[in-house]
């Protein structure tokens, strides 16, 4: 028998695979292409307290081994959420995580509030978002702040809290640190890395918002040692993302000391990706006759 279940904060995943916040929409969307219900979980698209239209296009841009993009953190408000995404979603076996975001560290409260009394396995601070000009990254580049956010936020929240770290700062396990002192149950990293890209024909920003956060299997190296740093600096589980395509990547990520691992970008090429990777565990578990998933978690041999 091969056991594939983890825990992340008391959340019971089937196996370690969720989806990375952005990458799946609300999870329904993807429905007709995969049984949701073999996730391990489903991290939703950030949830703000109004509805958001994000930043004008161009907003996404391809580059070697990884896209770029600028989204701004478009969706629908908690609101409507509530009312026509969430009632869809929860028909369906797998822990919901919903991904919170704001202007000003009252409107995230307000938003985890508002889905405090549904059914919602956990909430996914995003204080990394390199798009948005309040918030976002904003909170996530200083480390008094990232406590400060972690504890309001926290005091209020009913479920428990996973901070998504942003590797845009000169030390993550600061940030992680700061988050845990502010109460973090979990915390999942990494987000995106801001860069921009430029149209030499036309002298342009391919971006209109001329930056963007670049994922895919480009930053997998920087996510893989920024994850290896936190688990050896925390006591707290890990979910970790950047660049898993297969398998293989989400056992890379586990070895370095992940609990569990997001796919993200990947979805957007191949929208079956995600069972994919549960796929390639299960036969890497298989032919290295691993009897539980938690054994390989931080057992890097280096
Ligand atoms: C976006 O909507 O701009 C991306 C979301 C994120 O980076 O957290």
């Amino acid at each position: 028998m091969i056991d594939m279940e983890v825990e992340i904060a008391g959340i019971k995943m089937k196996n370690p695979v969720t989806t990375a916040s952005g990458t799946f929409g609300h999870g329904v969307e993807y429905a007709k292409y995969v049984d949701l219900n073999r996730l391990g979980a489903i991290t939703v698209k950030a949830i703000t307290l109004e509805p958001r239209e994000g930043n004008p296009p161009p907003r996404i841009a391809e580059t070697p081994s990884g896209i770029l993009n600028s989204v701004g953190l478009q969706n629908p408000g908690v609101d409507t959420f509530i009312r026509e995404d969430l009632p869809e979603l929860i028909k369906y076996q797998v822990p919901i995580i919903v991904n919170v975001a704001g202007n000003t560290i009252e409107e995230y409260c307000q938003v985890v509030e508002k889905l405090n009394d549904l059914p919602i396995a956990a909430f996914e601070l995003n204080i990394s978002c390199p798009n948005v000009k309040h918030g976002g990254m904003a909170f996530g580049s200083d480390p008094h702040m990232i406590e400060k956010v972690t504890k309001k936020v926290k005091n209020r929240s009913k479920k428990p809290l996973i901070v998504k770290l942003s590797p845009n700062v000169t030390s993550i396990v600061d940030s992680a640190i700061a988050a845990c002192d502010g109460g973090a149950d979990a915390l999942s990293l990494i987000n995106t890395l801001l860069g921009m890209a430029i149209d030499a024909e036309s002298r342009k920003p391919i971006l209109k918002n001329i930056t963007g956060g670049l994922s895919g299997p480009a930053i997998k190296p920087i996510a893989l040692r920024m994850v290896y740093e936190v688990h050896k600096a925390v006591n707290i589980p890990i979910i970790g993302m950047g660049g898993i395509m297969t398998g293989i990547d989400a056992i890379e990520f586990m070895l370095a000391g992940a609990t569990a691992v997001a796919v993200g970008t990947a979805n957007l090429v191949n929208p079956t990706a995600v069972i994919d990777v549960i796929d390639g565990i299960y036969d890497y578990m298989q032919r290295h006759d691993i009897k539980s998933i938690k054994d390989i978690v931080g057992a890097l041999s280096a």
